[in-house]
């Protein structure tokens, strides 16, 4: 895969180590749903480096200091459903009062072609730093037409970000959306012929709400 600029693997030990359990297929659904809480809220801490803070005003109980923070009303959270919903507890962790969005969205499993099937997003979003999550980046079709909904919305300060990527899906992204950073987890080797990441963790819908 080419060098993107505007591409971040995480390369973090806790990471990795989560990420092994994660692909295991004995991993069972409460084990998984919390694993990929947990990663998500690293890799939300990891790409907020570049975030705006504002000066506040502070008492300690020795003098008065101006320190700095995150305006908390500045983030929204957008996951593609169903799997990215595994991913919004993981971002409130981070920032507990931001608001949701959701696009529905699923692979047709004959063209791999995404099927947009539902679209809420908040008042205002335009205006707010917004992360849209799916622990899935495969032929990244589905991020790609999600970036594009959000767009036509007016957003224009997006993070995507994705538990596992395949090179296909992040090249995908990366070329169509050049100013949205794209943060993975990890970076896997390739898609099968049925449009799944190798070695992957299989379909992470499935995994997360039991339904195979
Ligand atoms: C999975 C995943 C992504 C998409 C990735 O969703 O959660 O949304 O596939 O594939 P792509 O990069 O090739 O578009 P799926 O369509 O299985 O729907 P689900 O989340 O409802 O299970
Ligand atoms: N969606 C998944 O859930 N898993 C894959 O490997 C590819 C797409």
């Amino acid at each position: 895969m080419k060098n993107y600029k505007n591409v971040f693997v995480f390369d973090h030990p806790l990471i990795k180590h989560k990420i092994a359990i994660l692909r295991d297929k004995s991993t069972g659904m409460k084990e998984f749903r919390e694993l990929i809480e947990e990663i998500t809220t690293i890799m939300t801490y990891e790409s907020m480096r570049d975030v705006q803070l504002t000066p506040v005003t502070v008492e300690t109980p020795l003098e008065t200091t101006v320190q700095y923070k995150v305006p908390e009303e500045s983030v929204a959270i957008v996951p593609i459903l169903r799997a990215g919903l595994g991913m919004v507890n993981g971002v409130h962790k981070v920032f507990p009062t931001a608001r949701v969005g959701h696009i529905g969205m699923y692979r047709d499993e004959q063209t791999l072609e995404p099927q947009e099937y539902y679209c809420k997003l908040p008042e205002g979003i335009e205006n707010k730093t917004v992360f849209l999550v799916d622990p899935m980046l495969a032929t990244g079709g589905s991020a790609c037409d999600a970036l594009d909904a959000l767009k036509k919305r007016g957003c224009k300060n997006i993070k995507f970000m994705a538990i596992i990527g395949a090179p296909e899906g992040v090249s995908k992204v990366a070329e169509a959306h050049p100013d949205v950073p794209v943060y993975v987890s990890t970076l896997d080797r390739q898609l099968n012929e049925n449009g799944y990441i190798l070695p992957g963790l299989g379909d992470a819908g499935d995994r997360l709400y039991g339904t195979k």
